[in-house]
């Protein structure tokens, strides 16, 4: 075979091989999986990326928290809906007790970065990925070995950010372990 021949067929094997493990981390298999009644949330540690999906029962918005100080204040949430087969995702931050407002709004910066959605049957899932420790100050850094407090919820069947949740719970999980427990207060 020929050099360049030889050399082009490393390029596709090596694309191949970056492919395949870029599926693995987002979009494909995620490394831990929680399932909270009606919602779950998977995800995968990447180096300094957490890659997260969250699927529920619901045609309006999925959405995640950590760490809040009490109840939603000072947590960094995500949340998304799937809207005409676009999915669309925003970064907020728990500005209060049982409210949240978008990093941008607050000084921050928007720092989750969309991998996927789709509303099928009634479900929607929304893949992510977000920096496990981000610039920002109005994202909580997370500490992999360490327990995470996450709080799931979905909101009615409306594509809009600004309805309240159907149903929300708040569990503590080690992100590295996978293991979870129902956060008691
Ligand atoms: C526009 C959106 C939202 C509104 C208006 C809202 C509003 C509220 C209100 C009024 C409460 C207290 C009453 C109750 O327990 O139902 C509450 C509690 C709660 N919310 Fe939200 N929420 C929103 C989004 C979210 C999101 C995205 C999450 C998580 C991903 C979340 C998680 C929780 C949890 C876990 C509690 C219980 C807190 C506790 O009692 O410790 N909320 N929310």
């Amino acid at each position: 075979m020929k050099a360049s021949k030889l050399l082009n067929l490393s390029v596709i094997i090596c694309l191949v091989l970056l492919t395949g493990a870029a599926t693995g981390v987002y979009g494909g298999e995620y490394e831990h999986e929680v399932k909270a009644k009606k919602i779950s949330f998977s995800w995968t540690v990447a180096g300094d990326t957490l890659a997260v999906k969250i699927s529920a029962p619901t045609k309006g918005w999925v959405g995640v928290g950590f760490n809040p100080s009490k109840k939603m204040k000072d947590a960094n949430f995500i949340l998304g809906y799937v809207k005409k087969g676009e999915a669309k995702i925003i970064d907020e931050f728990g500005s209060a007790n049982t409210k949240h407002s978008s990093d941008k709004k607050l000084g921050g910066t928007p720092d989750a970065t969309l991998v996927g959605g789709k509303e099928e049957g009634g479900v929607t899932v929304i893949e992510f990925t977000i920096p496990l420790n981000s610039a920002d100050k109005y994202d909580s850094s997370v500490d992999v070995n360490g327990e995470t407090v996450v709080l799931l919820a979905y909101g009615p069947d409306r594509d809009s950010f600004k309805t309240k949740h159907k149903y929300r719970t708040a569990l503590k999980i080690n992100l590295g372990s996978g293991s979870s427990e129902p956060l008691k207060k």
